[in-house]
């Protein structure tokens, strides 16, 4: 396949006509040949001195998830086996640093990371010790005759890693998922002055970047005097009566100017009923960018859509896809509705701060601090390992960075 992937989507765009942006974005991140998270290193673009996730500013977001999996485990009644879902895991990091705080159900533990990137799932490999997944359950001890085999309790943790979530009703345990959600492919909507909506879809060639002014006059109507990146543009088209459903379910309740953008989480809904669907007993974790409706309305999609690439902010969306990582903050409605239509209770929502302070933070950063007091005149690694604590702590419940993402816990209650 020649040219690169933005001449290969305008190409394609040329002969299909517009794309919807969740078509776009799914092509950008995960085409097999070129999209961002299927490059070698699988799109390290949020890594780097400003824009890290949690589990790569060390191994404290690890031990503080851990934490979390213990309280699970003794509230599903320490069941063994017990298992943790990780979607999205990107390199493993977080599973690794998961097991090496060494959590009390870690004899029980099955780890399942999910990954779609080959490219990341190859990185996994190299950091952990995974298991085929036929095997990742673990030994079983023959049951009685006419009843199944039982498996051997103490076994764990056994990993393992696969492409996709597991089927229906495969997890008894912890789906988790940090910076997920926000990569999942959206559609996007502009309100019209009729109060309607118009979808913004991805022409090439001759196409109008058509977001200013009045979108009804402007839609399908090409510009060829309108910005362009590359060989893409904007094309505003009337939304097909499903997509206009889903955006007035959405806004329901708040007053949406004439201009306004919002991203209707396609992506976000489908991965909610899939991790609805595969577990039976236990918590979906999410953790993200997001924020109420509102809020997102207020901001506009200049505050909400973002690139990065580079490990730095990238440029406009359609911008040289395939090198730039593509994200939007999740509306915290969507995450909500698709929780209840998946037949998930809504058992928290609040900030990755707040989360952390419950699984005791500030107790284990007063333990660090500790150790480096103790320890600064000559500091040893566990002098070392108390300051390197105290300073996670800080990046990890920053108000203005990532404290202030969100943590979704969805549970579908033991009883069930
Ligand atoms: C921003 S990265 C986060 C990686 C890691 N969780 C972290 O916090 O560092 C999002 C990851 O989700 C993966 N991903 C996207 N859609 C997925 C899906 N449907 N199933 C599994 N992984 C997916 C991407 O390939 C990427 O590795």
């Amino acid at each position: 396949m020649s040219g690169s992937l933005g001449e290969r989507i305008a190409a394609a765009i040329g002969r299909d006509g517009p794309w919807p942006f969740s078509r776009f974005m799914e092509a950008a991140l995960y085409h097999p040949e070129g999209g961002f998270f299927s490059r070698p290193g699988g799109g390290a673009g949020r890594a780097g001195a400003d824009f890290v996730t949690s589990p790569e500013v060390g191994p404290f977001f690890g031990a503080l998830v851990a934490r979390a999996l213990d309280g699970f485990w003794v509230r599903l009644g320490a069941p063994d086996p017990f298992v943790v879902v990780e979607a999205g895991a990107g390199t493993g990091r977080l599973a690794r640093e998961v097991l090496r705080a060494r959590p009390r159900c870690g004899p029980a533990l099955r780890y399942v990371l999910v990954e779609r990137s080959v490219a990341l799932r190859a990185a996994q490999a190299e950091l952990l010790d995974l298991e085929p997944p036929e095997i990742a359950g673990g030994p079983v001890e023959p049951g009685e005759p006419g009843e199944d085999a039982e498996p051997v309790p103490g076994c764990g943790p056994i990993l393992t890693s696969l492409d996709s979530l597991p089927g229906t009703g495969a997890v008894d345990g912890v789906i988790l998922a940090n910076e997920l959600l926000d990569n999942l492919p959206f559609d996007l909507v502009e309100r019209t002055t009729g109060g309607g909506w118009a979808e913004v879809r991805v022409g090439s060639g001759p196409t109008a970047d058509s977001g200013s002014g009045n979108p009804e006059d402007a839609m399908d109507r090409p510009d060829p005097s309108g910005p362009h990146r590359g060989d893409l543009g904007e094309v505003l088209v009337p939304a097909s009566p499903d997509l206009v459903a889903a955006a007035d379910e959405l806004v329901a309740g708040h007053r949406v100017p004439a201009g306004a953008r919002i991203a209707v989480p396609r992506g976000v809904d489908d991965w909610i009923a899939a991790a609805g669907s595969a577990l039976r007993r236990g918590w979906v974790v999410l953790v993200d960018y997001g924020a109420g409706l509102a809020e997102l309305l207020d901001r506009g999609p200049e505050g909400w859509l973002r690139t990065y690439a580079g490990h730095r902010r990238g440029g406009h969306p359609l911008e040289r896809p395939g090198e730039q990582d593509i994200t939007a903050d999740v509306a915290t409605e969507a995450v909500h509705r698709a929780a209840h239509r998946a037949g998930l209770t809504v058992e928290s929502d609040t900030t990755q701060a707040a989360w952390l302070a419950g699984l005791g933070i500030d107790d284990l950063v007063a333990e660090g601090r500790a150790a480096w007091e103790a320890g600064a005149a000559h500091p040893d690694l566990e002098a070392l390992a108390g300051r390197s604590r105290v300073n996670e702590a800080a990046a990890l419940t920053d108000p203005s960075g990532l404290g202030a993402h969100r943590v979704w816990v969805l549970a579908r209650r033991p009883s069930r």
